[in-house]
């Protein structure tokens, strides 16, 4: 495998906070249809031929990690339907600079493809798991194959990937009666699962704060089942926390097992934020709540040198001032971000279509 040896700059930005982490989404389509990313029954995909080829991805990446990036998590839509993915984890995973290489995926498609994708080099898979109910994930996720999610767990787990992560999004009323059994579950398979608040992100297009299950609500819920719950604090203070740059919260029950909250909604992180995105189509967004991205695949295509984007990326990002989450939370009479006639306008507004 060919690696990389350039060296890394380290930019900020105008609230002094360093670029480290992108985001790379490779497709908008998504095999699921869960009820807080994409409860509609039609959508508007991003043009074919606009999709970024693994080559000007990983353009991209390394230009990203010539300015300070050195994490990458590829996600989607869900990323295991662009097809032969491992080929772009290879691409990437030979960028020594990049020293944290993970994958966010609804698991669907994970048992055929783990080996493969940890093979190519990649490091860490996060899966979406928000019940252990096969007939409520019908509801939930609009799919029978509640199965095929656990065999990707387990086929992860014999892949060999050390750190497995559960993402459960909990909303009042649909699966906020699984908490206990979700941490259980990250028990049992050792991994660590992590409660997230639902988020009013574009695409939640039924979102509503009554529906938000806070994290103080989820520790109380947890506290009430296994008796105390303590903060993990060294990793939780500021200056771990700071140092990690991670959005989720841990937490430890009284034999030993942990779990993590992230309250973006309640509590955001912004303040400590050192991420950004790209769209399968190449725009660059800033802020999960932006408004509009800068549209890279323009500059790559045009034949731009690549220090002109290489500029245009640093720039960007030094003028950067996003809190998206924590202007979300002055908001008083707090509703759907974006309304379902914009988001079929423009479907960068989706957080299928930004990376979830
Ligand atoms: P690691 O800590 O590296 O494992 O990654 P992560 O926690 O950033 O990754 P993951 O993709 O699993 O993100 C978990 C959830 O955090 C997402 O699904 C969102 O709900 C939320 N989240 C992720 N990125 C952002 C962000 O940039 N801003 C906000 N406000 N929330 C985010
Ligand atoms: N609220 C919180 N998390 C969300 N995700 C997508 N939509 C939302 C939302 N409205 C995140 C979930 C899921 C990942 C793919 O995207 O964590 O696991
Ligand atoms: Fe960063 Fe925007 Fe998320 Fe805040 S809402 S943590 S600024 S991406």
């Amino acid at each position: 495998m060919e690696t990389t040896l350039a060296s890394q700059l380290r930019i900020y930005d105008a609230l002094d906070r360093p670029m480290r982490s992108l985001r790379i989404s490779v497709t908008d389509r998504c095999n699921l249809r869960c009820q807080y990313c994409m409860p509609e029954d039609d959508y508007t995909w991003l043009r074919r031929e606009h999709i970024l080829s693994f080559e000007e991805i990983a353009t991209l990446a390394g230009l990203f990690a010539d300015l300070g990036v050195e994490r990458i998590r590829l996600t989607g839509g869900e990323p295991l339907l662009r097809q032969n993915l491992s080929g772009l984890v290879r691409l990437l995973a030979g960028d020594c600079r990049i020293r944290d290489l993970a994958l966010t995926t609804n698991g669907l498609l994970l048992a055929g493809q783990a080996r493969a994708l940890r093979e190519a080099g990649l490091q860490r898979v996060t899966v979406s798991l928000d019940t252990l109910k096969p007939e409520r994930f019908e509801g939930l996720a609009r799919s029978g194959l509640h199965a095929a999610v656990l065999d990707g767990i387990a086929a992860a787990r014999e892949a060999g990937f050390g750190e497995i992560k559960i993402n459960s999004v909990i909303i009042r009323g649909v699966n906020d009666d699984e908490i206990p059994s979700l941490i259980e579950f990250g028990r049992r398979f050792k991994a660590e699962v992590r409660l997230i608040e639902y988020m009013d992100v574009g695409g939640a297009t039924r979102w509503s704060m009554d529906k938000v299950v806070s994290r103080a609500e989820m520790l109380r819920i947890a506290g009430d089942r296994f008796g105390p719950v303590r903060a993990l604090t060294e990793e939780n203070s500021t200056r771990a926390r700071d140092r990690l740059r991670a959005p989720a919260e841990r937490f430890v029950l009284q034999d030993g097992t942990t779990f993590g909250i992230i309250a973006s909604t309640t509590q955001p992180f912004c303040r400590s934020c050192d991420r950004s995105r790209l769209t399968a189509d190449g725009i660059w967004f800033l802020c999960l709540y932006g408004p509009q991205g800068t549209d890279l695949k323009a500059l790559l295509r045009s034949g731009a040198p690549q220090r002109m984007i290489f500029q245009a990326i640093r720039e960007t990002w030094e003028a950067r001032e996003d809190r998206g989450a924590e202007e979300r939370k002055r908001v008083s009479a707090r509703g759907v971000l974006v309304p379902l006639e914009r988001l079929r306008q423009d479907p960068h507004q989706e957080m299928h279509t930004r990376g979830g």
